[in-house]
């Protein structure tokens, strides 16, 4: 019984990494939309993860609008040091996230 017990926690463990991952998109060739080129995206996601996270957990593409994403960055500008480019491109990345069926 402890056994069985051991693999459904490990298998938990795996599904919630899974889950995570997931949430912060990887960019890939095919995400590259007529605004967004892929090396915008992979640029974008570097920067995001690198300058936005020091302060409170990373927020999910997902989870804000296209408007609400812009006032967010903006907002976070200056706290996060940012310049106009590295802005333009965290946008790009946190605006083009491919659906996510779990959400
Ligand atoms: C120096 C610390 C710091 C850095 C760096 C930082 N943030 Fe924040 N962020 C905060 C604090 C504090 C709050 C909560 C208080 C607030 O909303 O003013 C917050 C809130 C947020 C929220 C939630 C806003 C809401 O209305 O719920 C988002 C989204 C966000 N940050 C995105 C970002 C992004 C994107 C970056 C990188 C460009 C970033 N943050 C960098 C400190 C930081």
């Amino acid at each position: 019984m402890l056994y069985n017990f051991k693999y459904i926690i490990l298998f938990c463990g795996a599904v919630f990494f899974i889950g995570c991952a997931s949430a912060l998109y990887t960019p890939a060739p095919e995400h590259a939309t007529a605004t967004a080129t892929y090396d915008e995206l992979v640029e974008g996601r570097r920067i995001y993860v690198s300058k936005c996270g020091s302060c409170h957990r990373l927020y999910t593409p997902t989870q804000y609008d296209h408007h609400t994403w812009k006032e967010n960055i903006d907002e976070m500008q200056e706290r996060s040091e940012i310049n106009e480019q590295q802005k333009e491109l965290i946008y790009k990345y946190l605006t083009n996230a491919p659906v996510v069926s779990s959400k």
